[in-house]
């Protein structure tokens, strides 16, 4: 069994990035700007952010942080989207989620031009994705990608599921995973004998946020298997899998902290970078 080691191989991609950023300075006279917004004080969103400006500094990103009160008005949000949409400092804009219950999400991340949603969470860049057309990719997914290629594992051909269907997660990890010719389920709440279909997973991926919901019996032997989940139990961060008793059977598993998590804000960096070579060109 292999461990994989996500905090490594994300500090090894935001070194690559470091000098990639400095590159495209020198060759176009221009910084790479990341506009992040925070509506509200959820204490875990208020840490995922200041996680991301810290690494936007670490690879030489300029960083605009805006913080609205969590009774700002849809149209203060608005209106906060649309001026950074047309800030030509800005190449990415991330709006943090979940947003308040009291506003529009969908209509909110509507008014990111698709070219700067470095988070791919508009309608056309998950259109993009169902087409296989380029464009940026959620964070989380393609972060999953990249550590498995990483470690040598290649999807073509495996039976892959996917636990979770979220805009966010699970449904760009599945149609990430069948680009790359591997055979997907995706399973859910109404998902009829959950653990049957997962114990058929050369692959599996779990997405749903409940702390050790992936038991021993769910997986076959030698399956890898890729957490995704964070929650948190007496003040621990806690994956979807039971990692002590899964692990002995997998041949790759990815633990939580320092599995999937780190990756996704490298995958954020990237697209960011992606974004601002696509605009200048
Ligand atoms: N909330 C939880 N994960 C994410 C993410 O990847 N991006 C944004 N914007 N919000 C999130």
């Amino acid at each position: 069994m292999t461990c994989i080691d996500g905090k490594k191989i994300a500090a090894e991609i935001r070194a690559e990035l470091r000098d990639e950023v400095a590159r495209f300075t020198r060759q176009s006279g221009k910084t790479v700007g990341l506009a992040v917004v925070l509506v509200g004080d959820d204490p875990a969103s208020a840490v995922y952010v200041r996680n991301k400006i810290r690494a936007c500094e670490e690879v030489g990103i300029r960083s605009f942080a805006y913080t609205l009160p969590a009774d700002a008005s849809q149209s203060a949000v608005e209106a906060l989207v649309t001026e950074l949409a047309s800030d030509n400092a800005v190449d990415g804009i991330l709006v943090q989620l979940p947003l308040p219950a009291h506003l529009d999400g969908e209509r909110i991340l509507s008014l990111i031009p698709p070219a700067k949603d470095v988070d791919g969470f508009t309608a056309e860049n998950l259109g993009r994705l169902v087409c296989g057309e380029r464009g940026p990719v959620a964070c989380t997914p393609l972060g999953v990608m990249e550590l498995l290629r990483r470690s040598g594992i290649d999807p073509d051909g495996m039976h892959a599921v996917v636990v979770g269907r979220s805009n966010i997660v699970g449904k760009p990890m599945a149609m990430l995973l069948l680009n790359a010719n591997a055979t997907v389920t995706v399973c859910h709440t109404h998902t009829k004998e959950l653990a049957k279909v997962c114990a058929q997973a050369d692959l599996l991926i779990s997405a749903v946020g409940v702390p050790a919901f992936i038991t021993a019996d769910m997986v076959k032997e030698g399956a890898v298997v890729i957490d995704v989940g964070i929650s948190r139990k007496d003040g621990k961060l806690k994956g979807d899998v039971d990692f002590d008793a899964v692990a002995p059977k997998t041949s790759c598993i990815t633990p939580v902290p320092g599995g999937v998590g780190p990756m996704t804000i490298a995958m954020l960096l990237k697209n960011t970078l992606t974004c601002a070579m696509r605009s200048a060109k």
